[in-house]
């Protein structure tokens, strides 16, 4: 299958990174080199574009996609371990970092990948399909209570509670459409008919809880904060409201100074503002984005500049 995915907001993320030509530029989630094909045309032979996804048929297709630069390396690694990457490479500072945070088009409309409950396949949803843990093992084997959770949580869907109990009251459940079935069921129709798409709310829920999607995110963004250089950018685009407060805290709190109390006479924390945020409100995809290509319909983009 051919890996289709449209770059989110290209020209946004491209002025936003401010592109040096001989500068080291980080694509946390190079996916199908959407964004990363872009960066690595602004780059002269000095510059260098480090591209790492955990999907390792998205480091199968960029290898071909990029095969033309010399200047290019790439890793199927999880950003979360990031600082070994760089330290393997002898990277000690970054100019720009694009984290582009989510699932591709090309994971969610691959039946194999068992993402989308518009095929009949097995659930799986892993983005690294070397992980143990599948959607058929959280649907399968988690409690009542830690469905709901999640399903509230990650999902925000309100029919939480219904949706984990049906879901355990028919185990197994082997196949996307299986379950995309029992989730109708355990909601009133008028509310199918009223959804675009009654399953995607509790979908999104179980890939995040696979992929593990919100663990780990503000220490990897606050580390790559810290490898950046001094004019360096930093780009991240979200596509929930759990992973944007994570990303916006964490900008918040290094374009802070002093964190003491108010009243505090003197400083004692000795916090050091060490970010400027580059738009204090999130961009959204314009309306012609946005009635293109859907999926960018949710995208956030936030954007901040090492002091
Ligand atoms: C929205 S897509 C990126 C698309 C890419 N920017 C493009 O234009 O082609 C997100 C990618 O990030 C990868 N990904 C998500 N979480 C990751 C993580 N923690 N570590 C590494 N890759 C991750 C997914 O496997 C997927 O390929």
């Amino acid at each position: 299958m051919e890996y289709k995915h449209i770059p989110i907001m290209i020209d946004e993320i491209l002025s936003g990174l401010n592109i040096k030509p001989d500068g080291i530029y980080l694509d946390c989630t190079i996916g199908g080199a959407g964004h990363s094909l872009q960066i690595i045309k602004k780059l002269n032979d000095k510059g260098l574009l480090i591209g790492i996804d955990k999907d390792k048929e998205a480091i199968a297709v960029c290898k071909t996609r990029l095969k033309d630069y010399k200047n290019v390396i790439l890793e199927k690694s999880d950003f979360k371990d990031i600082a070994q990457i760089l330290d393997k490479f002898n990277i000690v500072g970054l100019d720009g970092v694009l984290i582009d945070l989510g699932v591709s088009s090309y994971q969610l409309d691959n039946k194999e990948r068992g993402f989308s409950f518009r095929f009949d396949s097995k659930l799986d949803m892993r983005m690294d399909q070397t992980q143990k843990l599948t959607a058929y093992d959280v649907v399968n084997t988690y409690s009542k209570s830690h469905l709901t959770r999640i399903i509230k949580e990650y999902g925000e869907e309100e029919f939480a509670s219904s949706i984990a109990n049906n879901i355990i009251l028919s185990r197994p459940i082997k196949s996307t459409k299986q379950l995309a079935n029992i989730i109708e069921k355990s909601m009133p129709t008028k509310i199918v008919y009223k959804r675009n798409g009654a399953h995607k709310k509790t979908f999104q829920a179980i890939r995040i809880e696979v992929n593990k999607e919100l663990d780990n995110l503000f220490e990897t963004i606050n580390f790559l904060i810290s490898k950046l250089k001094s004019g360096g950018r930093m780009a991240v685009l979200t596509f929930h409201s759990l992973e944007d407060r994570i990303v916006k805290n964490c900008f918040k709190i290094n374009s802070t100074g002093c964190l003491c109390p108010p009243k505090t006479p003197i400083c004692i924390c000795g916090h050091k503002k060490v970010i400027n945020l580059i738009n204090k409100k999130p961009i959204m995809a314009s309306e012609h984005e946005q009635q293109v290509n859907p999926r960018s319909t949710s995208a956030k983009l936030r954007i901040i500049e090492k002091i």
